[in-house]
């Protein structure tokens, strides 16, 4: 059976800077070895290779991020060589008609702000916004959809709640402190973006999750929904939500008895989830855009399976009523999987990190790439 999606469905695959790009100094890169993404894919210098692959995957958008560290590296003063930089990449994907979805933040941060306290820090909502401003007016007549933050959700529970990220802190009542930040940084952003860019799209990407049993009355809200509810007005404040799915928790998987097929971050796949999730944020009554969903998967034996159904549940819930209105998946090429380093394989395309970074195509990218050309999944 074919099963269609809806005309000027966006299909395309995601990235962040920090992860592909290369040589970024920034909160990462100056906190060891281990959090040192170094050379990754040299997507920096490598982009039009790049998205030459997404084109021939008959892709009609790319999700990517801007460093702010390159943009600002010294508090105040702006690189014009690499706001010109980003203005090639984008105007790279606009020549392959691919439509670009571009993140403000995707987790790293400038050194000078970290080392003013990053988001604890009194000014760091006016810091951010002033370079979000500065990005919205260079890029306003090339970008329409602009995702504000990159899921905070991860963020405050890595960085700030189990200390696994920089800044490595452990604390309960700063993630809540931060958590309010965000939520009105992500606010004004909103509002400055449409000042400048009235007819642009602006949302924030959240890392939504299907809690089974037990842990739904315990975590749904709190996981889920804590901060879009935040994000009060939701008329005003989101245009889009952009979901990124990849797990479900059950209480089997958390005592680690579940017999599910899993990836090779040992995350369960679950397919259904996806259209749970959706049904869930459908009260919101905003667009939603899947952002983010993937596997690590080195071998590649599961990936093609995965995307199909995924896709399927995707569908139904679009048949089901839910404005979804495009897909990415996570990742166009393998990349730097944050503490875990180069080993988790989430690439469309692998990286031979041991022969030049060499660029191959996965046997799954044609099957994606067909979805893509079809504007169907057939299953
Ligand atoms: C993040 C990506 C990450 C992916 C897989 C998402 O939470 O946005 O940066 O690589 O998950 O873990």
């Amino acid at each position: 059976m074919s099963l269609r999606f809806p005309k000027n469905f966006y299909w395309g695959a995601a990235t962040s800077a920090y992860q592909v790009e290369g040589r970024i100094k920034n909160d990462w890169s100056s906190a060891g070895e281990k959090y040192d993404a170094g050379i990754a894919c040299d997507h920096y210098n490598r982009f039009e290779e790049d998205f030459d692959l997404a084109r021939k995957m008959n892709n009609n958008a790319h999700r990517f991020s801007i460093e702010w560290a390159r943009i600002e590296p010294i508090e105040g003063k702006f690189n014009q060589a690499e706001i010109e930089h980003y203005r090639q990449v984008i105007q790279a994907l606009k020549k392959r008609n691919l439509e670009p979805f571009v993140t403000l933040w995707h987790f790293t941060l400038p050194k000078w702000f970290a080392d003013k306290g990053g988001w604890l820090d009194l000014g760091a909502s006016q810091y951010f916004q002033r370079y979000a401003e500065r990005m919205v007016n260079e890029f306003k007549d090339l970008v329409k959809f602009w995702v504000t933050m990159n899921e905070p959700d991860i963020y405050l529970a890595h960085s700030y709640f189990k200390g696994y990220w920089p800044p490595f802190s452990k604390s309960f009542f700063r993630t809540q402190q931060v958590l309010k930040t965000l939520v009105n940084t992500h606010k004004n952003i909103h509002r400055a973006v449409h000042k400048i860019s009235p007819d642009s799209f602006v949302g924030i990407t959240k890392f939504n999750t299907q809690y089974k049993g037990v842990l739904k009355f315990f975590s749904d809200y709190y996981w889920n929904h804590q901060i879009l509810q935040a994000i009060k007005d939701h008329k005003r404040f989101f245009d889009f939500i952009g979901l990124d799915y990849y797990i479900s928790h059950s209480l089997f998987e958390i005592l680690k008895i579940s017999r599910r097929e899993k990836t090779d971050m040992g995350w369960e796949i679950r397919p259904e989830g996806i259209y749970n999730v959706l049904k869930d944020l459908e009260r919101y009554k905003k667009p939603i855009f899947i952002t983010e969903n993937g596997l690590a998967d080195a071998k590649d034996g599961k990936r093609v399976k995965f995307i199909i159904d995924h896709l399927k549940w995707v569908h139904k819930a679009i048949e089901d009523g839910v404005d979804v209105r495009g897909y990415f998946h996570w990742s166009l090429i393998d990349n730097f999987e944050w503490d875990k380093g180069f080993e988790p394989r989430f690439g469309l395309v692998e990286i031979d990190y041991k022969n030049n970074l060499k660029r191959n195509p996965r046997p799954s990218s044609k099957v994606y790439a067909e979805i893509c050309k079809n504007n169907a999944v057939n299953t």
